[in-house]
């Protein structure tokens, strides 16, 4: 990807691909969206694909592939034990991260799951510089407790810092001062990190953590899941790197991690997930798991085709025209918004843009999910499907109490090479007509509440009959039900 100059007007992100394979897109009157997100429980989750338009829902296993990951799926070698594929991931992850070990799982959160059952006990502290949804529960399910250990800035929404994503290396040193090795089994940095909107850590960032790390002798867990935007920003904004290569800003990221894992939904464009490292202490500790809940060691849960197509979408990532069209994208989004008076995330992150739902319907109480509501109200006027980033991301406390959200977040993910520019201008258009109708909104209740990642598939009401308020006054504006 590259921003190009126009010789006439605007300056825009230029794809540096094609499109080769399309699928066909329907967009279903706004009543019969209304419809189907009633039907679904006011939770866009429980939509089905056929009644959406464009699918900001996530970036997880929806990106676009290339034509060598898909030739790659064709010679994949099909084998429980030992087959080829295998060992063609095995050397890719060895020549990019430098780690001799490799563990395949079936996706991101198998991987958090076999490091939860190696390494988390009752009692044990897990510091991360943010959590992220299964994470934290698979470490509260193994009777552990999450620490974050975030750098002030990274909650403030918006504002000019290139690393929200970084620690504040004092809250971490005082927690190792706190709890000690013994308590603290590893700290875990995700990178691009995900619910604070996408924001990276710089590498002097972590180069701290992993010092600090060394000085209590505890390890240094990667969550390399959103990596790519990741290494993309720190090329971009940290000038001391500038002159690095993404392969060379890649390994020095990895020789900080004592163990590395990922879900390849997002990271190489494929689907599965795996973790490395060096140690074959850690490796030997976490093998068991992967032979108990993913398949034998050599697939881990994942098709052998998917492998094929990680290995080479791994080897892609390291290309820099491929890791930028995400950010890029997104950072035209949100200049777009922002430039119109509509609260989103600053900077721009990766993943996706980030529509700051606190501010958006600042009249609606977090009680009654400001975040929810607004991603309902948004498919309900373009089809546009988003996610609730806020409090019905969160569980309730052991005492059934709601946990506030840091932050109330829409997240509009732009899955890498999937969409047009033209579609990218639809949706900054209705976003905008509904932040002239704001007002309209109102918030949503729960109806069935699920006890573990209740946000998945909780289904909820509105407060009042605001949603054919909103539609009807959509109907006036646009003459018509598209
Ligand atoms: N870590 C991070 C940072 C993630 O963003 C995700 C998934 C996972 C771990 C778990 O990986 O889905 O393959 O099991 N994030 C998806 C999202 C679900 O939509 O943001 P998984």
């Amino acid at each position: 990807m590259t921003v190009v100059r126009f010789y006439y007007g605007e300056q825009i992100p230029l794809e540096m691909h094609k499109t080769r394979i399309v699928q066909k897109l329907d967009l279903i009157p706004v009543e019969q969206r209304l419809e189907a997100i009633t039907m679904a429980g006011n939770n866009t989750f429980l939509l089905k694909n056929r009644d959406v338009f464009l699918d900001m829902l996530t970036d997880s296993g929806v990106n676009a592939m290339s034509d060598q990951q898909l030739a790659a799926m064709m010679v994949a070698d099909d084998s429980y034990a030992g087959s080829e594929t295998f060992f063609r991931v095995e050397k890719k992850i060895k020549e990019i991260f430098d780690k001799e070990y490799f563990l395949p799982a079936h996706q991101g959160r198998a991987c958090e799951n076999i490091l939860a059952n190696a390494y988390v006990k009752p009692g044990s502290i897990v510091p991360m510089n943010y959590h992220f949804t299964t994470t934290k529960a698979h470490i509260v399910l193994r009777g552990g407790t999450v620490e974050e250990v975030l750098c002030d800035e990274g909650l403030k929404v918006t504002s000019d810092h290139p690393f929200k994503g970084n620690v504040d290396l004092d809250k971490l040193r005082n927690l190792f001062e706190q709890y000690g090795a013994e308590r603290i089994p590893f700290v875990r940095m995700e990178a691009g990190t995900n619910l604070i909107g996408g924001q990276p850590f710089s590498l002097d960032n972590l180069r701290a953590v992993r010092r600090l790390c060394d000085e209590y002798g505890v390890m240094l867990v990667l969550d390399a899941s959103l990596l790519a935007d990741n290494l993309y920003f720190i090329k971009e904004r940290e000038a001391a790197y500038r002159g690095l290569s993404i392969p060379e800003i890649t390994r020095m990221i990895a020789d900080c991690s004592d163990i590395i894992y990922f879900s390849a939904r997002k990271l190489g464009c494929a689907r599965g997930g795996g973790l490395c490292t060096n140690s074959y202490e850690a490796y030997n500790a976490m093998r068991e798991f992967v032979t108990l809940y993913e398949g034998f060691l050599t697939y881990g849960g994942m098709s052998v085709r998917e492998m094929e197509a990680l290995a080479v979408g791994l080897e892609e990532t390291m290309d820099e025209a491929m890791i930028s069209q995400g950010p890029q994208f997104i950072a035209y989004m949100v200049d777009e918004l922002q430039e119109q008076g509509i609260p989103v995330v600053t900077p721009a992150g990766g993943l996706g843009c980030h529509l700051d739902a606190g501010r958006f319907v600042e009249h609606i109480p977090q009680s009654q999910y400001p975040a929810g509501a607004l991603a309902v109200a948004l498919y309900i006027v373009s089809g546009v499907r988003g996610m609730e980033r806020g409090t019905l991301s969160e569980a309730r406390d052991e005492t059934g109490q709601e946990k506030l959200a840091d932050m109330e977040l829409v997240r509009l993910a732009l899955p890498r090479r999937v969409f047009t520019l033209s579609q990218v201008k639809y949706t900054i258009d209705r976003i905008l007509w509904l932040y002239e109708n704001r007002k309209l909104i109102e918030g949503l209740t729960f109806v069935e509440e699920p006890t573990v990642l209740r946000f998945f598939f909780g289904r909820l009401q509105p407060v009042s009959d605001w949603q054919s308020k909103l539609v009807a006054k959509f109907k006036e504006d646009f003459g018509g039900g598209l």
